[in-house]
């Protein structure tokens, strides 16, 4: 399949937004990730898209909507909650999973009576579902497992020839994925963290008297001195739990290289890389560092860098990735450790401190 590659002028953009009234598939910039995109309404289209990520079908995809308005398009009715969180958050990166309306295929929602929704930060994006006069759902535009891509160029390599086109826009501002909440139970459910951290929902929600809280699974397999107690590294511990966000499952964001998060005090953990990265070049093997604090700044850093970082390793035959892990219980560090975690299939070593005597390696 030849993959046509469009700018982001106007008449661009409109020429790949008739791709997808045609139901063709298109990648496009967000603020958080790049999106594969497909016309929600087709359901012929949104096949394909799993098909061209090779993504198990009851992974379901987040529509994106061109302003607030379209929200109650797919949902039967805009609760508080919604209203609350759009005038808070949108254009953002946040999902809010509500109940889907009748015309949105199954297919979109892999099966589910639910529906992601995001309107996009990216204007870029914006402009693109509005030209194609319908709603696009997307998920990231990375093949299935490997880390999200948050530039145009990595898109061309998971993707060239796989899809029709690519909207060759601007680096992602964010770099991971969106909160993913749930509007659909009594209480708001984080389904997945993202770059809207809990805190930042439970005080928009207050406004209405409603609470927030984070999906059990996350917590569970989130908890520092849980995972301390784990063997390092046994992916059936990602099993153990079973994930109300069907993405959660899977296998993810997974560079080639092996990843390995280190735990503890950045000083010391400073120390044990160099002395780890000097016997892995003993035995011959390629290794480089992810090192960052716990100030906001430093967060924000590995945030907007992490996936780009994993995909230029592998670009460079790295073969073993050390980086050091964060602890926060809140804040955007517990997401981006949600990604690294994933990333290293929860291959840890804890070091110095409290962290001494379970040091795994
Ligand atoms: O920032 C983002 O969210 C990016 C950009 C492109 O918008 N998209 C993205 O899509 O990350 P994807 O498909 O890689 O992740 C979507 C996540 C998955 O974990 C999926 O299970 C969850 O959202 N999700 C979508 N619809 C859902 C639903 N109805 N119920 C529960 N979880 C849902
Ligand atoms: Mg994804």
């Amino acid at each position: 399949m030849e993959t046509q590659l469009w700018n982001t002028s106007d008449e661009d953009l409109k020429e790949a937004a008739a791709a997808l009234r045609e139901g063709k598939l298109v990648a496009f910039p967000t603020e958080t990730v790049y999106g594969l995109g497909a016309d929600t309404l087709s359901e012929r289209a949104a096949r394909k898209v799993y098909l061209a990520k090779g993504r198990p079908s009851d992974n379901p995809m987040i529509v994106h909507i061109h302003s607030v308005s379209q929200l109650s398009d797919l949902t039967p009715i805009v609760s508080k909650a919604m209203q609350v969180l759009a005038d808070d958050f949108w254009p953002g990166p946040l999902t809010m999973v509500v109940p889907k309306a009748e015309k949105i295929p199954y297919v979109v929602t892999g099966g589910l009576e639910t529906v992601g929704v995001r309107l996009p930060g990216s204007e870029t994006a914006r402009k693109l579902i509005e030209y194609s006069g319908s709603y696009i759902a997307a998920p990231s535009a990375n093949l299935s497992g490997s880390p999200s891509p948050t530039t145009a160029n990595r898109v061309v390599e998971d993707m060239m020839g796989r899809i029709d086109g690519i909207v060759m826009g601007e680096a992602c501002q964010i770099g991971i994925e969106s909160t993913v909440v749930d509007l659909t139970g009594e209480i708001p459910t984080v389904l997945r963290p993202g770059y809207i951290t809990v805190e930042e929902l439970s005080r928009s929600l207050a406004k209405i008297g409603k609470e927030v809280v984070l999906d059990k699974h996350i917590e569970e397999s989130q908890d520092i001195q849980k995972l301390k107690k784990m063997e390092s590294g046994k992916e059936s511990f990602a099993d153990e739990f079973k994930p109300k966000s069907p993405g959660m499952k899977y296998k993810h964001y997974a560079p080639k290289a092996e990843l390995i998060l280190m735990l503890g005090d950045y000083d010391q953990v400073e120390d044990k890389m160099e002395k780890l990265k000097s016997e892995y070049a003993k035995k011959g093997k390629k290794v480089e560092c992810i090192l960052h604090g716990d100030s906001e700044e430093e967060i924000e850093l590995e945030i907007n860098t992490f996936f780009e970082r994993l995909r230029k390793f592998d670009e460079d035959g790295i073969d073993i990735i050390l980086a050091r892990g964060h602890e926060q219980r809140k804040g955007k560090g517990f997401a981006i450790m949600n990604r690294m975690l994933k990333a290293a299939s929860y291959k840890l070593i804890y070091v110095g401190g409290d962290y001494e005597d379970c040091d795994s390696m």
